[in-house]
């Protein structure tokens, strides 16, 4: 065994392409709450890890004292089951938000078993918003013009998009101060992501000046596979500091807290997937992204 001089300097933490690893300082506690910052979860590549992130990111702000509201923005309300509601029993949800003009916000936004966290969800309804509001004046800015009441009893809402480029998801990038866009570590990664950048850029221009990309967010990453590590130099170099030094791994602890109906940061709250989330929400502090 080989042993080291006793004064030797530890070897400096470096990401997962080898850049310093900053060491993210605890967020500081609020006086005060609002106004939100409004980050989307976009990506049109299905199963890449937008929900998983939306609910341990949340769940992971909230532990730090922020109000974080949750907006399930996908008909298959993923996000909305995996923090505990059962969307056959949901009588008012996001839809309504979009449908009504002046919809009262009280019966559609519910606290989750998480303090700080609350979820405004979504079922199956949603489907016939993308083709109802089709016909809509300004049709792109229904949901921000919806969401702003809520503005400011929240540091931040995150919004959890399905995996399409249709008029929902362009609602919730109009609607967006900034966009994390999570990338499975695997081959065809980066396929679609000018597609991503082009429609991002294209509502930056015509709809909403103030969109910014947040960070893209490696996931599913495997340390011990040359691929996941060969793909996200790949990302690197494709976008820069874009992405983001947190890197999610691979593991079952996700799904197995989706069937729990809990974030991990509850679930298995040691848990390096736990780990991952809490690092993740101060990098984004930190970055002057999330409260
Ligand atoms: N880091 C991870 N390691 C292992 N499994 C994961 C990880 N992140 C997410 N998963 C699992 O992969 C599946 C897809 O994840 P998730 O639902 O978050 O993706 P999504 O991008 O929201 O999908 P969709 O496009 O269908 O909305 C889920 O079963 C989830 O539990
Ligand atoms: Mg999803």
């Amino acid at each position: 065994m080989t042993s080291h001089a006793p004064d030797a300097p530890p070897a400096p933490a470096t990401d997962p392409v080898g850049r310093p690893l900053p060491e993210f300082a605890d967020p500081v506690r609020l006086e005060s709450h609002g106004p939100a910052r409004i980050i989307a979860l976009c990506n049109q590549k299905g199963g890449v890890g937008k929900t998983t992130t939306t609910i341990n990111l949340g769940a992971a702000l909230a532990g730090y004292g922020r109000k974080v509201l949750i907006v399930d923005f996908d008909p298959q309300g993923a996000a909305s089951v995996g923090l505990g509601a059962n969307p056959h029993e949901l009588d008012r949800t996001v839809y309504n938000l979009l449908m009504e003009r002046n919809a009262s916000l009280d019966d559609m936004v519910h606290p989750t078993a998480v303090p700080n966290l609350d979820l405004l969800p979504a079922n199956i309804d949603l489907s016939a918003a993308e083709v109802q509001l089709v016909g809509e004046v300004a049709r792109e800015s229904i949901l921000s013009r919806a969401m702003r009441p809520l503005e400011d009893a929240y540091d931040v809402i995150l919004v959890d998009c399905q995996p399409s480029l249709g008029l929902l998801t362009v609602n919730a990038l109009t609607a967006a101060h900034g966009v994390l866009i999570p990338l499975e570590c695997e081959f065809f990664a980066l396929r679609g992501a000018a597609l991503l950048v082009e429609t991002i850029e294209k509502v930056r221009d015509r709809l909403n000046p103030r969109l910014e990309v947040d960070g893209i967010l490696a996931t599913m990453y495997d340390p011990r596979t040359l691929h996941s590590r060969e793909v996200i130099a790949r990302v690197h170099e494709a976008f820069g500091d874009q992405l983001l030094h947190t890197v999610i791994g691979r593991t079952v602890k996700f799904p197995d807290s989706s069937v729990a109906a809990e974030p991990i940061t509850t679930y298995a709250p040691t848990h390096s997937g736990a780990v991952a989330y809490r690092q993740l929400a101060r990098e984004l502090v930190a970055r002057g992204d999330a409260a």
